[in-house]
């Protein structure tokens, strides 16, 4: 975890973005009216159900949205500029250098026809100035500290002669190398031995503290969110519907969706054994969401207001919004009852 500094300024603002896919039955827009932002240094963590929009946000975040996807409204701003006005040069330096993703299917980022060496020093030598020979050393480097064994056999391979595991702890070490100042990593340990993704987190970690480098990290795995991040957003049909310190999301979620969430982890000690949790029903689809609050129809709380009115953002401190009806209403009552 780094230490958080709440003075620095934001290194990425993403304003009121919406992304729309194309789809056979019509446009549905799966990001909707999205606000945050990400400090130098800082680890967000994003947590939220499958379908959620997590992999779209931070994939727009690379100006690299698949055919179809388009952003409709919003903006991205990486140190002071819209990324929507970067030349292709500055575009090209852009993804890399100053974000980089390690994407949630390792496969992807590799090309099976060429060896990961090639593929490693090449990556090298279009950000950094440096020679071939220094650069296979740094790719090897890498590779060694992502856990792999014999890297120097493991550059001459191609990826198809390496497990899911591995190619993913090649992926990191490519992103990682290139020093960013924003890492994305999508899902990154999820296809990993337990032992090995507390190796991968603590480089992660090391780079942060070494380089500065912010991280948004996507997972399903809420103990390395509890344990990496600074800040944590609970993303739910497209929007961060809770978004704030990591310890007050843990301890005191305001949001009825992310305590669902935090009940529905399983615990290792369950000595009652208990039944598990899990959140009653399904997230709607983008086609058909409620008119009201779109966790309503999944949440105990949910009223009239809840079933008819979109929540707005409840601002509670500078860095802590969510959107709920329940907390807009008892923060009335508490206002109301103060000023008694
Ligand atoms: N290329 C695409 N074309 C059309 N719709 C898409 C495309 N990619 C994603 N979607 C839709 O956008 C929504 C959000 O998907 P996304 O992959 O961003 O969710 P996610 O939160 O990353 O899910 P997961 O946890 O399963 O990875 C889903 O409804 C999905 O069907
Ligand atoms: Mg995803």
């Amino acid at each position: 975890m780094t230490a958080f500094n709440e003075s620095c300024k934001p290194i990425l603002r993403v304003n009121n973005l919406s992304i729309q896919y194309d789809n056979i039955n019509g446009p549905i827009k799966v990001i909707r009216d999205l606000s945050f932002s990400l400090k130098k240094k800082e680890v967000l963590g994003i947590v939220g159900e499958s379908g959620s929009g997590k992999t779209t946000l931070v994939v727009s975040l690379l100006g690299m949205l698949p055919p179809g996807g388009q952003v409709v409204d919003g903006d991205i701003i990486f140190k002071d500029r819209s990324i929507a006005n970067l030349s292709k040069a500055e575009k090209r330096s852009y993804r890399g250098k100053s974000i980089a993703m390690i994407f949630q299917e390792p496969g992807s980022t590799l090309n099976p026809v060429r060896r990961i060496g090639a593929q490693f020093i090449e990556t090298l030598c279009c950000h950094f100035p440096i020679t071939k020979t220094e650069a296979r050393e740094r790719a090897i480097d890498m590779l060694s500290k992502m856990s792999l064994p014999n890297p120097d056999m493991v550059i001459n391979y191609f990826p198809f002669q390496l497990s899911g595991g591995m190619k993913q702890r090649v992926a990191i070490a490519m992103a990682m190398a290139l020093e960013p100042d924003i890492l994305i990593a999508d899902e990154p340990t999820s296809a990993l031995d337990v032992t090995v993704q507390a190796q991968i987190i603590e480089e992660m970690q090391k780079l942060s503290d070494k380089f500065s480098t912010s991280i948004i990290l996507i997972t399903h795995n809420m103990g390395v969110v509890a344990h990496m991040a600074d800040r944590i957003g609970v993303m739910y049909t497209g929007q961060m519907v809770e978004l704030g310190a990591k310890h007050e999301i843990i301890n005191k979620p305001k949001h009825p969706y992310t305590r669902s969430l935090l009940t529905s982890v399983p615990i290792i000690n369950n000595s009652k054994n208990k039944k598990l949790f899990s959140i009653k029903g399904q997230p709607p689809d983008f086609l058909h969401l409620p008119i009201g609050c779109t966790f309503a129809p999944r949440c105990n709380l949910a009223d009239r207001t809840c079933n008819s009115k979109p929540p707005f953002p409840v601002e509670l401190t500078a860095d802590y919004t969510v959107f709920c009806h329940k907390v807009e209403t008892s923060r009335k009552v508490y206002r109301e009852a103060a000023a008694i």
